[in-house]
């Protein structure tokens, strides 16, 4: 039989509750993965649970908000005492934030930074010491094809994305060779974010609203969660073993002219 890719390997994710979150956690288990799954919506991580009984995949969940550091550690604790390792950490919690320019608060912009940018750091600094050994390890941030190109109505989500850029940059040079860290950077995906965004504005904007998302994509489409999921798994895998600091844009050539 032959061996799955990601056997062997311990994966922490965030925002496991939400659809490429569970596109993922669904993917890596699918490859033999244990997988410790947070979200600060634990109806949406009991869902999940469900799928992945029924799979007999080996996982262990934790509700917590990723802004609280404690949310990371007590995550980080119980799968060290359930599997005693961490291999692999995905952190897929964000949030799209206010829209025009002029609804973009102080607080809102605090909020936006801290959930999609912040957290992202406090969960690294809480797993990477546990991570590391065979330097197989591997930390995959999701940013956004808003971090590489400017967005309608996301000019904060569009800064947040850009800081996990510079972010998982920065992560790359300082844990090498230890730990790879690199960023995939999605367009449109077909989750509950995207579907929220289109009804946030007027039914007459729409049209207009996807076709400046989707207009310069070659692919004329969004995304599906498991196509974005597959990008992840390759990333945590041991066949991405030379990419540390990549930024990938798995955009539907989005960026690509
Ligand atoms: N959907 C898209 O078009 C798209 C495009 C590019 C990038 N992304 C990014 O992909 C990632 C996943 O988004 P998605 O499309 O699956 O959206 P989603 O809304 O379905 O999932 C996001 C998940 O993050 C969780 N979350 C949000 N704030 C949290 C907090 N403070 N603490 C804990 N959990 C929290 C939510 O509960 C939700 O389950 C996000 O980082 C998003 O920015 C999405």
């Amino acid at each position: 039989m032959t061996k799955k890719r990601l056997s062997d390997k311990v994966i922490a994710i965030t925002g496991a509750g939400g659809g490429l979150g569970a596109a993922t956690a669904k993917a890596m288990a699918a490859e033999g993965a244990a997988l410790a799954l947070t979200d600060r919506d634990a109806e949406g991580l009991e869902h999940l649970a469900q799928t992945l009984r029924e799979t007999g995949a080996k996982f262990i969940l934790k509700a917590g908000d990723v802004r609280d550091r404690q949310t990371h550690i007590d995550l980080h604790d119980l799968a060290i005492r359930e599997f005693g390792q961490i291999d692999g950490l995905c952190n897929v919690a964000g949030i799209l934030g206010p829209g025009t320019l002029d609804q973009a608060t102080t607080d809102q912009f605090d909020q936006v930074m801290h959930v999609n940018c912040l957290a992202q750091l406090l969960a690294i600094q809480t797993f990477a010491p546990s991570m590391g050994r065979n330097c197989q390890s591997s930390i995959v941030n999701v940013a956004s094809v808003g971090a590489l190109v400017g967005l309608p109505l996301m000019s904060v989500y569009c800064a947040s994305k850009a800081a996990v850029v510079g972010l998982t940059k920065a992560v790359a040079v300082e844990l090498a060779p230890r730990i790879r860290c690199n960023v995939v950077c999605p367009g449109g995906i077909d989750t509950p974010m995207a579907k929220n965004l289109l009804s946030s504005v007027p039914p007459s904007h729409r049209d207009e609203l996807l076709s400046k998302l989707t207009g310069r994509q070659l692919l004329k489409r969004f995304a599906s969660p498991e196509e974005i999921a597959a990008v992840l798994v390759f990333l945590v895998s041991d066949e991405s073993a030379f990419l540390t600091g990549a930024v990938l844009a798995a955009d539907g050539g989005h960026t690509a002219w």
